[in-house]
């Protein structure tokens, strides 16, 4: 773990908000299955990103120029007979030191103690609208501080979204970030690689889930988001993970399976044969989607805006179309009328980090914002032709996406997503 770079983060944040501001973080809840069953446990991502801690039942609370100690943590304490059951905790003393925290408490202590940080504080920022049971809890801890008003305590007089302040932050990524996102971008890329390599027709298109779990699960990582694995039409479903239908010789498999590696997401889709060959028309529609992707890419640079990814897609798409015979007419026209919409139905990327579709605003004041160094981002352009288009029969059952992970480099940019194969050539020769 890298301590030094949390602690930055936290002084950052603190330096941020300024001296009179108290900010107050949840660890993310534990979320029940069914019965006493739970969901696998994953941190809050906003929790993460201040603290390295994955434990459930944990509130960060920074007060910035506070005499006793600035970083506040309250979590679980030692309990052995809890550990037995449960696992181990790092309890109240060794997260001062593990974590770099100045002084810890205990979360069943909390509205005890909290409410006499809170107050005298002008302002209080949180992420509010993701966890209810929580934003109840500040409320009731600010309403505490109100009913002692007569003892001349005061509540903080505004209570702020953290979310400007600290997704900013994490849409710049740090060299330890991008080292992660890089790991995260491999083991996703040699997953798909592997689902080419077994994949055969008759096959279900959940033995090839399975093929990409397992080589996550095997190198200490896990899904970053549930596969997408669709067949033929299935292709065509944008978020299709039923992922139980048989593979057929003669179509076309559409994967998007993504590693998360230490809270780091890769999200990566290839569109490959079943039987290996692609015949005339998939090669035709493929080159379209690659020719998108790779101008595309080539537009994700310093000093191009966000948009402009999009906007060579869908010019290049367009015309793609049209020279295929699937939309008629001019480009420029199509393009106004959104003709493309009907095969190209999304967006061609989206931030990525320790969220697959990460934190930061895609507009500042009202304009497209500017593509920066560290920050990173997806290209995935796609054309979906289910049998319902009125286009001619033979293109029927096509869906492609093609989408790779992108760091904006201070010349340029990276793929880091470069080791899954991509062209047909490629496609072709690893199925061989
Ligand atoms: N895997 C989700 C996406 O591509 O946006
Ligand atoms: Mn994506
Ligand atoms: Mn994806």
């Amino acid at each position: 773990m890298e301590l030094k770079e949390f602690k930055a983060r936290r002084s950052d944040l603190m330096q941020m908000v300024g001296e009179g501001s108290i900010v107050i973080i949840p660890a993310a809840p534990e979320r029940k299955r069914n019965r006493d069953v739970y969901h696998r446990y994953r941190q809050d991502s906003d929790f993460f990103y201040l603290t390295g801690f994955v434990e459930p039942e944990a509130v960060l609370v920074l007060v910035p120029g506070r005499e006793h100690g600035e970083v506040i943590m309250f979590c679980r304490e030692k309990d052995p007979l809890k550990e037995t059951w449960d696992g181990k905790r790092v309890g109240l003393e060794a997260i001062c030191d593990l974590y770099a925290i100045d002084d810890s408490f205990p979360i069943n202590d909390i509205d005890d103690i909290l409410p006499g940080i809170i107050e005298g504080r002008d302002k209080l920022y949180c992420t509010m609208g993701i966890d209810s049971d929580f934003d109840k809890k500040v409320m009731n801890w600010i309403n505490h501080i109100r009913e002692n008003s007569r003892k001349g305590v005061h509540p903080p007089h505004e209570i702020v979204s953290l979310e400007n302040i600290l997704h900013e932050m994490r849409l710049y990524k740090s060299p330890f970030e991008i080292k992660m996102m890089k790991r995260a971008a491999k083991l996703s890329a040699q997953a798909h690689i592997r689902a080419m390599q077994i994949c055969k027709p008759g096959m279900m298109e959940y033995e090839l889930d399975a093929e990409i779990v397992h080589h996550f699960m095997k190198n200490g990582a896990t899904y970053a988001y549930p596969s997408i694995v669709g067949g033929g039409e299935n292709g065509c479903i944008l978020h299709y993970i039923e992922n139980n239908t048989p593979l057929k010789d003669g179509d076309l498999v559409l994967i998007d399976a993504g590693a998360e590696y230490d809270h780091y997401a890769g999200d990566i889709s290839r569109t490959f044969p079943v039987n290996g060959k692609f015949s005339a028309e998939q090669k035709a529609v493929y080159e379209v989607v690659l020719e998108a992707q790779l101008q595309a890419i080539n537009a994700a640079q310093p000093n191009n805006n966000w948009n402009q990814p999009h906007e060579v897609v869908v010019r290049t798409i367009t015309q793609g179309l049209i020279d295929l015979g699937i939309l008629d007419g001019a480009v420029d026209d199509q393009i106004e009328r959104a003709g493309y919409q009907q095969f190209f139905m999304h967006r061609t990327g989206h931030w990525l980090g320790m969220d697959v579709h990460d934190v930061g605003d895609y507009k500042v004041n009202g304009e497209w914002r500017m593509l920066e160094k560290g920050m990173a981002l997806t290209i995935e352009p796609g054309i979906y032709i289910s049998p319902s288009k009125s286009v001619d029969e033979k293109w029927w059952n096509i869906g492609i996406r093609i989408e790779d992970d992108v760091i904006i480099t201070s010349k340029g940019n990276e793929v880091i997503t470069k080791d899954a194969p991509k062209t047909i050539e490629e496609i072709e020769k690893v199925m061989a």
